[in-house]
């Protein structure tokens, strides 16, 4: 086959925004994906209706090395382009919460848009292959794949995500071809993943199992206000999924139960109106019942409301607003919808995305060491950086 413009391995979000944008430009784009379908993390995400965006995006919802990286891709394609793209499809959305963007039907919308504009970009996609070698050649690439067949290059664009879901595809390939190209690879780790408790504590908290609450997941300053629930290996919710980016193993997370009550006045009001109450019993009007039973009990409030001095419901209530727990580990990469760490960004220019030292290649979406919050960020990340790759590459 003739050597293309532009190659792309992966079909996933940032690599079918990158060959639609170089199409665009009259590049010709293979792009390359070793699964049988494009794009099957937008097919299962936000629970089928894929959350594409979020409204107030900005690089300050990001974990990455250098925190000012993001900035540039995502001022040049912001989430508005994104959502102009989308209306320009017809595609109908709302937003859930907390500037959370989703498709009214269907995130295979989505898809079938993304494969339309590819077609009419010119692009070409080869389903069920891969890539075995990569090799410099001259001032691009030949990249032996699969079936045996070479096929040459200008830009060699990785877009092959991250490590979170192997089941659905996911490979440390862009990992190796940075290594391969002497880039350096910030340390991989699963992120927004629910986390896990070691069987003591899992007996402990095997009572909570199904219950949820709102409350403040704290690692140090950063602070996540949203729903947590107790599963039977541990903790998740939106929350815990947050913090679970910033926790490392060993550390403490502190949890603020509620914190649109005040405890203490609760508390001290029912004691006023029926001493007689056990404390369990007033708290669980306010909270899960098996969580008041569980909390009382751990801070020992034995007895009934009049039994329990002021000094003591306040304590109670300061240890309800910095609840302390330690989980042990993460359901991994099984479960993580993200991978924290990825490509250096020290070796990739922000505006292009292209590695500094390897003209012609270049890094985007999720392989590179950008990690968004919960609730759109990692599409836009995904969008942004195959936008900026697209315009050049
Ligand atoms: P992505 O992983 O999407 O695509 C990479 C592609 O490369 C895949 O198609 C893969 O098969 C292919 N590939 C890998 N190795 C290859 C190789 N060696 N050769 C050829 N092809 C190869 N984010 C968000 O913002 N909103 C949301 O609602 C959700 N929901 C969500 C749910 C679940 C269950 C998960 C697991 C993740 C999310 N995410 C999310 C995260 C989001 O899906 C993710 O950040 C983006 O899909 C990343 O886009 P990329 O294009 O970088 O990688």
């Amino acid at each position: 086959m003739d050597p293309r413009d532009v190659v792309i391995i992966g079909a996933g979000a940032a690599g079918l925004m990158c060959a639609i944008e170089a199409g665009r430009r009259g590049r010709s784009v293979t792009l390359i994906e070793h699964s049988k379908a494009p794009a099957e993390k937008i097919r299962i995400s936000g629970g089928g209706r894929c959350n594409f965006t979020n409204m107030h995006t900005t690089a300050e919802n990001f974990l990455s090395g250098n925190r000012h990286f993001a900035k540039s891709a995502l001022r040049r394609y912001t989430q508005w382009d994104f959502v102009d793209w989308i209306n320009g499809h017809n595609i109908p959305w709302h937003e859930k919460t907390l500037g959370q963007l989703f498709c009214d039907h269907s995130a295979k919308d989505i898809i079938a848009a993304l494969l339309a504009d590819l077609k009419a970009s010119g692009g070409e996609l080869r389903l069920s292959t891969s890539v075995t070698e990569v090799a410099r050649e001259g001032d691009g690439f030949r990249l032996t794949l699969s079936d045996g067949s070479t096929l040459g290059c200008q830009s060699l664009v990785i877009a092959s995500g991250g490590k979170s879901i192997p089941k659905m595809g996911a490979t440390g390939f862009g990992y190796d071809v940075a290594r391969q190209f002497g880039l350096d690879i910030v340390e991989t780790r699963p992120g927004l993943v629910p986390l896990t408790f070691d069987p003591d504590m899992l007996t402990r908290f095997k009572p909570l199992a199904g219950v949820a609450v709102d409350g403040v997941a704290c690692h140090g300053k950063t602070r996540f206000a949203e729903a947590m629930l107790f599963t039977h290996r541990g903790l998740s919710g939106p929350a815990i999924l947050q913090i679970s980016s910033y926790w490392r193993e060993g550390d403490t997370l502190h949890v603020h139960i509620r914190p649109d009550l005040d405890i203490f006045d609760i508390l001290r009001t029912a004691r006023q109106a029926n001493g007689r109450q056990a404390v369990q019993t007033a708290l669980g009007e306010h909270l899960p019942k098996r969580l008041a039973a569980m909390l009382v009990e751990e801070f020992g409030l034995s007895g009934n409301l009049a039994d329990q001095s002021d000094k003591k419901l306040r304590a109670f209530a300061d240890h309800l607003a910095a609840w302390p727990i330690t989980p042990t580990g993460s359901e991994g990469y099984r479960t993580a919808e993200v991978t924290l760490g990825g490509v250096n960004t020290d070796g990739l220019d922000s505006r292009t995305m292209q590695a500094r030292a390897v003209p012609g290649l270049y890094f985007i979406g999720e392989v590179v060491d950008v990690t968004g919050w919960l609730g759109g960020y990692n599409f836009q990340w995904a969008w942004s950086s195959g936008w900026c790759a697209g315009q050049v590459a």
